[in-house]
């Protein structure tokens, strides 16, 4: 694996040709585009589609009887509870993606060679066991409430399309491990800030048996956070 940044033939930048960069800004003034507005009738038109659209899926009903008596009681006592189950799905989906983020990151690590990665696998190894474990603890907590684990809530559904990125880059073949590392940065940021809202919103949601359960999970993140943070800048000053 090429694991470090160098130079190359890279012809991207309009710098390197000056007469050609020229002409390319001559035709973009005067080649209109095919498809008639502006920025600002795109923007108007983006505000009108969002006024009118649907919503991006519903919290099922509780699947069980159970479930249902678990959702009118807390609807009496003026809790919704399909906030704290919308955003359970949300962290299940996400620490889903978790583990597979790892696996796609331990099989790039394998293929380093010129430097010694034993025991940085170990721990990519211990934090995906993490990321599976957390899968486990939320659909205990969904069960709890009576609600199906198995079920895409909205605010999973959207946090599976976040996602998609950050796995892209790290299981594209040619990302090194820098740009690698950087991407499940932003994926342990997110998820720090995920649990700690969870944990909060358990709480407002008369959940604190739930709520008490997680504050290990957000420690083991913070823990993921600070590795990965320190592996990125360890791996950069490394290059240079
Ligand atoms: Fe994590």
């Amino acid at each position: 694996m090429q694991n470090a940044t160098q130079i190359g033939l890279n012809h991207t930048g309009a710098r390197l040709s000056p007469l050609d960069s020229e002409q390319q800004i001559k035709a973009s003034q005067e080649v209109l585009p095919d498809v008639p507005g502006n920025e600002q009738r795109l923007a108007l038109e983006r505000t009108e589609l969002a006024s009118e659209a649907e919503s991006i899926g519903s919290v099922p009903l509780p699947g069980s009887t159970k479930g249902m008596l678990k959702t009118a009681l807390n609807t009496l006592v003026g809790v919704n509870p399909e906030v704290l189950i919308d955003k359970l799905g949300e962290r299940l989906a996400f620490e889903r993606s978790g583990t597979r983020l790892y696996e796609a990151l331990m099989a790039k690590v394998q293929a380093i060679e010129d430097v010694d990665t034993e025991d940085m696998l170990e721990t990519l190894q211990n934090f995906h066991d993490q990321e599976a474990e957390h899968f486990k603890l939320l659909e205990g907590a969904l069960e709890r409430l009576g609600a199906d684990p198995t079920a895409m809530t909205p605010c999973a559904d959207v946090v599976g399309v976040s996602a998609a990125g950050i796995l892209q880059v790290v299981s594209d073949p040619r990302t090194n491990l820098a740009q690698s590392l950087n991407a499940l940065l932003t994926a342990e940021l997110t998820d720090n800030a995920g649990w700690e809202l969870l944990i909060r919103l358990a709480e407002t949601s008369g959940q604190n048996e739930i709520a008490d359960s997680f504050n290990k999970a957000l420690a083991q993140e913070q823990m993921h956070l600070e590795t990965v943070r320190n592996w990125l800048a360890m791996e950069v000053m490394r290059q240079v």
